[in-house]
């Protein structure tokens, strides 16, 4: 007998208030410059998500994370910030997210907005004024250059994006900028700029938001002195060292207060951070009891597609996270990074990859960060014309890989249109004409389909009670072969390049690929995974 299983009963919602949401929610990223267009200008906007959202609901997801959608000169996708508590209006205006928080809220679905509080916009009035000799400049790191004129960097550190972290302005005097020059750091000793993100923290709490996705949470705070590195090509060195520019311990601090500030809120307001830490042990400090609800867990993101690797990083993250109490989250994609369809290859083999990985963390204890698109099993867009490209990286040598935007180009809503129901015009950036056949309303329906699997798969995560937050053991299985056990429930995940035969570990459920069973085994195929009920 051979049966692909993508069919799940639909569970019904938890109803009235649920302690503790986020330890096991599923949270889905939108990119709101890509998910779709209200008003034909090729420009994904906040009307657009919001017709959008029972996409969301249908797919099973406990929330939306939105991308920076505020007033921004758009040097860095948005998260290069004028104003923190205006809509820009590419993406609509206040009220319309307004409206998009209502119409969340009304469909049972939270809502993440992102805060971007280690650099502002260059063109952000504090920066201007600061330009222009206020007492602003104490806000950011203005610092005289080295050599005879100052014509030097005052240290040797370099920008994210490549080159170096500084720039001169015209008075003579350099700023930092981790990102690019439009993205001034701002200087986190300064109290009117804890004064100041509290007071925007606030104005979108009111606003009925369920919490904040914290931009580069790991580097507010930069060593007293700002001291050299002595290192060159420092983008390779983040995530595997403590910098002087990220992950200092002083950006705890600040994440204590904002905890605070959140707890202060009724409904269970929380924070996740983006941080890249060098290891799950300083990882999980973001995360301690007074700090951050969760943290973006990069080091599964990062292992590859290695049986041993995932293994232990899933150990390592359970481990760190479990000693403080707090819940792990598992990511495979989201804006900054290769879609995980072409990161594990490409092709039919990198879907194959990417089905069964999306069933194996899926199942793993923990909250899960879905990035739009995946549900469809999109792969990177590679031949982008270089005149469409926008990510600053890609403008600057030598720093984070420049290739942002294929992973950023719109959604595929249907298999016609001008761009596959995205809009009326033609998209940002174009889209494969294989998308077509990728769309959501040609997936909808076909039980073979990348999004009947991820439905099926969410679904099955509401109704197993075993699924979600909770503890999980390792099962014996050979070489190449992950299986582990939850309540009621078990998940095996294929590695290899060839069938194995396995034992039956249960009831089968789903699986993300034609698997054979017999009264006794499974021949599970070539990188493909099963859950099974115990
Ligand atoms: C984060 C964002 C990324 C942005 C950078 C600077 O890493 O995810 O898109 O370029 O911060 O704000």
């Amino acid at each position: 007998m051979t049966q692909e299983l993508t069919t799940a009963a639909v569970a019904q919602e938890p109803t009235g208030p649920r302690t503790g949401w986020w330890r096991d929610a599923v949270i889905y990223q939108v990119y709101v410059r890509s998910f779709a267009d209200s008003d034909g200008d090729g420009i994904g906007d906040l009307p657009g998500i919001t017709a959008r959202l029972p996409h969301v609901k249908e797919l099973g997801a406990d929330a939306v994370w939105l991308t920076p959608f505020y007033a921004s000169p758009q040097a860095d996708g948005g998260y290069d910030v004028a104003d923190y508590r205006t809509v820009d209006p590419l993406f609509g205006s206040l009220s319309d997210a307004d409206a998009l928080v209502r119409e969340a809220h009304r469909l049972g679905l939270r809502v993440i907005v992102d805060i971007v509080p280690n650099h502002t916009s260059d063109q952000h009035p504090w920066f201007r004024a600061a330009l222009a000799g206020g007492p602003e400049r104490e806000r950011y790191h203005f610092r005289p250059g080295k050599g005879a004129n100052g014509q030097l960097p005052p240290n040797d550190w370099e920008s994210v994006f490549g080159g170096p972290a500084w720039t001169r302005s015209a008075d003579g005097d350099w700023y930092l900028h981790l990102f690019a020059p439009e993205q001034p750091d701002l200087n986190w000793d300064h109290p009117a700029v804890h004064a100041e993100f509290e007071s925007v923290l606030r104005f979108w709490l009111d606003l009925g938001v369920d919490g904040f996705r914290i931009d580069v949470a790991h580097g507010m705070v930069k060593a007293p002195g700002l001291p050299d590195i002595g290192a060159s090509e420092q983008a390779k060195l983040i995530g595997s060292q403590v910098l002087p520019f990220f992950d200092q311990d002083g950006v705890h601090e600040i994440h204590r207060a904002w905890r605070t500030l959140l707890d202060s809120y009724p409904g269970e307001r929380i924070a996740v951070a983006e941080a890249w830490a060098p290891s799950s042990e300083r990882l999980a400090l973001y995360v301690r009891p007074g700090e951050l609800h969760q943290a973006f867990n990069f080091q599964f993101l990062t292992c590859g597609w290695d049986a041993e690797r995932m293994r232990a990083t899933v150990d390592a993250s359970l481990a760190a996270t479990g000693a403080v109490g707090a819940p792990t989250t598992w990511v495979l994609s989201n804006h900054d990074v290769v879609r995980h369809v072409t990161r594990y290859g490409g092709g039919e083999q990198g879907l194959r990859r990417a089905r069964a990985a999306t069933l194996f963390t899926l199942a793993l204890p923990g909250s899960a960060y879905l990035y739009q698109g995946e549900e469809l099993g999109l792969p990177e867009v590679v031949e982008l014309p270089d005149e469409l490209r926008q990510d600053p990286a890609f403008l600057r040598a030598a720093g984070q890989d420049g290739f942002r935007d294929g992973c950023r180009v719109p959604i595929p809503w249907t298999a016609e249109g001008p761009s596959f129901g995205f809009g009326s015009a033609a998209p940002w950036l174009p889209q494969p004409d294989t998308w077509r056949g990728l769309s959501v309303a040609s997936q909808s329906g076909d039980p073979h389909s990348t999004l009947e699997l991820y439905r099926a798969a969410l679904a099955l995560r509401r109704e197993l009670p075993g699924l979600g937050d909770g503890t999980m053991s390792w099962l014996p299985a050979p070489e190449g072969v992950l299986a582990f056990a939850r309540p009621g429930f078990a998940c095996t995940l294929n590695t290899l390049p060839r069938t194995v035969q396995l034992p039956l570990a249960g009831r089968p459920v789903l699986t993300s690929a034609a698997v054979e069973f017999d009264a006794e085994n499974a021949l599970l195929p070539a990188e493909s995974a099963v859950w099974w009920a115990i």
